[in-house]
Order: C-alpha cells, then structure tokens, then sequence
C-alpha cells in the first residue's frame, strides 16, 4: 500500500513513529508537508502538487495537522479526498473538532455528558448569563486553544469579569465553563483507533496547577478505565465521525465528562506512558480502508 503521512516535521516523534510502522509493515510511505501540497480544483481532475509535481498514486493519507494549520490542512484533506483517496480523518471531521464550541454542541446534542459551557456572544450580555455557571472556580477557555494554552481558572467575579473584559477587548470569543473540583487536577485520556479503545492514561498536573496537560508539565501513567468511561469514549469518536482520536474526559461526582476529543493526538505521551504500539494500530487501520488487492 501506499501512504503518505501528511506532516509539517518529518522529525517529530508522532511522524516518526507511524513512518516506522509504516515502513515495519512493508509498505510504501512518504511524508508531505501540507504547507507545500498545491491544489488545482477542477470537477474530475483535481490534483495535488507539491514542487510543481504532481502527487498521484497514492491509496491512503495519514493527516498530523497542527492547530495553528487547520483550515488549509483540511482544504489539503479534502482535496484527497474528492481524488479517491482514503484517509484516516475527514476534513469536515477535522474541522468539527478543533471548534471546542461547535464539538460541545454536536457532543452534547448526541448525549454525552460535558461539562456546562456557556458562549455569550456579545459581552453586553454577560453580567445577565454568567451567573447560568454556578459557584466560583469557573473555568475560562478559548475557542480554539491547545495545550492548555488558553484555559483559565477564575476564582472569583473580578477576576473572572477582568479576564472576560480582555478577552472580548481583544475580540476573542471565550466559553466560561463549570470547574470540575474534584477531577483535583486529573484527567483521562481515551485513545481510540478503529472503533477500539487501544490504550488510556491518566494526566496528573503539577503541583499548583489545574491543567494536567504535559505540555503544562503534567505527567502521565496508565489508567484503568471503568465500562462506562470506554462507551462515551467510543460514542463520542463515532458521533464526531473520527477513527483515530484521543478522548479526554474529567472524572465527576456525575460520572465522566468529555472535556475535548483531539483528532490528530500525539503518539508520544501515551506510547512511552502505555507501551502500546499505537503507530502500528494506525497503519493496521489504515490498512482495512484499504481493498485488499492495493496492500
Ligand atoms: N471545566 C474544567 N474543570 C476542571 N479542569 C479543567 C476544565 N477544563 C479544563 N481543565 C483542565 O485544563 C486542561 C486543559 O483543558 P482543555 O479543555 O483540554 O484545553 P486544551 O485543548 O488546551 O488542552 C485539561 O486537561 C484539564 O486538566
Ligand atoms: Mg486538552
């Protein structure tokens, strides 16, 4: 079969480790920058280029698109798609999830539990809502943040209406959303490749901080997951249209939480954390996309 990885950094460790499984599993792979892919849009022959070549041939893609590169990473999706490509990610799945507010919305409306979350849209309105958030902390969150980037904790009315008087200054649309006290710092990450759970851990966030990412020096170990954790993990995935995507969920009072579904998660953190070989279960999947006569 031939893959192409779609990748800004050959070197990355997420890239690396699907190349290598690629690669260990005999198969032709290339890795593409999606900055670099061309695109002539015309009915039946759209084409992808990179240098001016033309990309062609290829059975499957493996999207890693970065958050700061989303809207032409999934022009660059699509594309593939409209040329009979498989994928591993859809582009309008892509797209859905990196809008935290729109994913919420099509969560929430499927019936899987998520924190309350409130968007007002013009900050005339938010001495008249806020209040809709009971009880202080509350949590304050960008858009479309990564890496806990962008997520605040405010503990009382004035920090909270000081922040929210930044963030709307400076035109920036901000969810306000209820903190889960006794996640204490915690939370989970469902990994899900293929309709399966493959591997999950538990971020733990360092002393002094509520956001467990391990951009934001948090650290990792394995966890075990309950029977009700892996259906909304699952449910969530298929709702969202993703096959390969990483769930992360807030442990509540009211049972678990979906905090965001990530549809190009890092391999790093839960390979060395789980040992599992999830590079590998991609290219396993990406292999059943596939007619069996292209392998
Ligand atoms: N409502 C919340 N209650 C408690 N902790 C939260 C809440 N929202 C976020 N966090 C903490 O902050 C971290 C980052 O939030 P998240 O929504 O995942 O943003 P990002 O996309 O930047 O990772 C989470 O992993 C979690 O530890
Ligand atoms: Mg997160």
């Amino acid at each position: 079969m031939r893959i192409i990885i779609l990748s800004r950094n050959g070197e990355l460790y997420s890239t690396r480790s699907l190349f290598n499984a690629a690669r260990r599993r005999k198969h032709f792979v290339r890795v593409v920058d999606h900055m670099h892919c061309d695109l002539l849009i015309e009915n039946e022959r759209n084409a992808i280029f990179v240098h001016g070549q033309p990309l062609r041939g290829y059975d499957v893609i493996i999207p890693r698109i970065g958050n700061t590169v989303t809207s032409y990473g999934s022009a660059v999706i699509r594309q593939f798609e409209s040329m009979g490509v498989s994928t591993i990610l859809h582009a309008e799945a892509l797209l859905r999830t990196r809008d935290k507010l729109s994913c919420m919305q099509i969560l929430s409306q499927h019936g899987i539990p998520i924190p309350q979350t409130l968007l007002v849209n013009n900050y005339s309105q938010f001495h008249l809502l806020h209040h809709k958030i009971e009880s202080f902390p509350k949590i304050i969150k960008l858009k479309s943040g990564t890496h806990g980037l962008g997520v605040l904790k405010a503990d009382n009315a004035k920090s909270m209406e000081s922040m929210m008087e930044a963030f709307y200054g400076l035109k920036q649309k901000v969810l306000l959303q209820e903190f889960i006290k006794e996640s204490s710092g915690e939370d989970i990450r469902i990994f899900v490749v293929g309709g399966e759970v493959v591997a999950s851990m538990k971020r733990s966030a360092q002393e002094g901080e509520f956001r467990s990412n391990l951009h934001r020096g948090g650290h990792a170990a394995i966890a075990e997951i309950s029977e009700e954790e892996r259906q909304v993990a699952l449910e969530a995935v298929k709702i969202l249209n993703l096959s390969v995507a990483g769930v992360d969920m807030l442990r509540s009072k009211r049972g678990p939480l979906v905090l965001e579904v990530n549809a190009s998660p890092g391999l790093e953190g839960i390979e060395t954390t789980t040992k599992v070989d999830i590079a590998k279960k991609i290219i396993q999947f990406a292999e059943r996309l596939i007619k069996p006569s292209n392998i």
